[in-house]
């Protein structure tokens, strides 16, 4: 499954953070490692390294039209996030589930002269999303801005190596180019994570980037020009709405995807058990039988205390202060399977679950300790077969 990556093609000279930020990393305790080897050891390799096999099989047999720069056609970056089979049998897995419009729609922005904005609750896949994108679509999703209320100018224009600018002034050795302006050198995509976190003057130099798609040097009376290929993926979490929203000048730059929580509860279950089975995978959990039914239980709790009525629409709830996202569900999955992996028998089972449960929904330790109680004695409790999750999750509350 591992498989090793040839490093991608940038001009390595202009290059010089991201190696440093990759490497390292994985490579800890691991004397004489052949080249490839760190993607392997890597604890989270980037999704164009996870997935190096899908993408070569991929640009191999897509004939059709690809845009400036791009590795692969539109149609082939789709398959790759939704899934689907090649002529040659290869299997690409699902990476988003979720509408199909949605990635075509995202997808076609990018090979557009606008930018990509993708906005949704917490743990909707909008980073992940993001990720999968620019690895399709330029082989690299490392050129990234994380947003946070410090994020400075220079994170998104550039920035100046000190020792270099002081011995020799103001020259484009001394310059320190922000992923932002290597995507535009390069004609690759650009990542902005949260960005309406980022302080309402900082997020505005990204105007004349995405209108003029130019970022001037004045020390150096010079600009960098976007390359053809070049485009932007921002994420921004919909709770963060009016602490730094968006000036209109910013938003008319973008086009606005909204990612939806999972629509069905079996489409639900369908992306815990994927991700609970790559992350067991990489973390070398033993793959638990029957797992399904706790990722169902877990599940359906999630959604009834998020949309506060029960599955069946019979009992209004309240809902605790915590997102219950999709992403929650996952990690509450996988620490059930590490625990039944260490401490049980490998199979998963209520009690493995139901600690996280419970730290997922009582995040206010007052309120949502009520909120949870009260289902737990209304609907848990009556509920045919979940005995045994009852039972589990009084333990752990009390
Ligand atoms: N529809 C979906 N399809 C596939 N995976 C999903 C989906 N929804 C959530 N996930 C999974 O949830 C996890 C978290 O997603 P991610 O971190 O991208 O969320 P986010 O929207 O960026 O959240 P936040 O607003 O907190 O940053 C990922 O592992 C992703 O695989
Ligand atoms: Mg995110």
């Amino acid at each position: 499954m591992s498989v090793s990556v040839e490093p991608t093609s940038v001009e390595p000279s202009q290059n010089h953070s991201a190696p440093a930020n990759t490497g390292g990393a994985g490579s800890a305790g691991s004397g004489g490692s052949a080249p490839g080897t760190e993607a392997a050891q890597a604890l989270r390799p980037h999704a164009e390294q996870a997935f190096a096999a899908e993408l070569a099989a991929l640009a191999a047999q897509d004939d059709r039209p690809r845009p400036a720069r791009w590795k692969l056609s539109p149609w082939a970056v789709a398959t790759y996030l939704l899934g689907g089979a090649l002529p040659d049998g290869t299997v690409i897995t699902p990476k988003y589930v979720g509408p199909r419009r949605i990635v075509e729609v995202a997808v076609t922005t990018l090979a557009t002269d606008r930018a990509l904005l993708l906005l949704g609750v917490p743990g909707t896949a909008k980073t992940w999303v993001s990720e999968h994108l620019a690895a399709a679509v330029s082989g690299d999703s490392t050129l990234l801005v994380q947003g946070t209320a410090g994020t400075p100018e220079e994170a998104i224009r550039y920035g100046w190596n000190y020792a270099r600018l002081l011995a020799h002034g103001p020259s484009r050795d001394a310059l320190v180019p922000s992923p932002v302006m290597r995507a535009m050198a390069q004609g690759m995509t650009a990542r902005v994570e949260e960005l309406t976190r980022i302080p309402a003057d900082v997020q505005d130099t990204l105007i004349t980037i995405l209108s003029e798609k130019t970022l001037p040097i004045p020390e150096l009376g010079e600009e960098v020009q976007a390359v053809r290929g070049f485009n932007l993926i921002a994420t921004a979490n919909d709770r963060d709405r009016g602490v730094n929203d968006l000036s209109s000048a910013l938003r008319r730059r973008f086009n606005t995807v909204v990612l939806p929580l999972p629509e069905t509860p079996e489409a639900e279950v369908d992306i815990v058990s994927r991700r609970v089975d790559q992350i067991g995978r990489s973390l070398d959990l033993p793959a638990a039988p029957d797992g399904i039914d706790e990722i169902r239980r877990v599940v359906t709790v999630f959604r009834e205390l998020r949309d506060g009525v029960t599955t069946d629409g019979r009992t209004k709830l309240k809902s605790p202060s915590g997102t219950l996202s999709t992403a929650e569900a996952i990690s509450v999955v996988t620490n059930g399977l590490a625990l039944a992996a260490h401490f049980g028998d490998g199979v998963l089972r209520a009690g493995d679950v139901a600690a996280g449960i419970l730290g997922a929904v009582v995040r206010d330790p007052a309120a949502d300790r009520v909120v949870w109680q009260e289902y737990l004695e209304t609907v848990v409790r009556e509920r045919d077969g979940w005995k045994d999750f009852y039972r589990a999750c009084r333990e752990v509350t009390a």
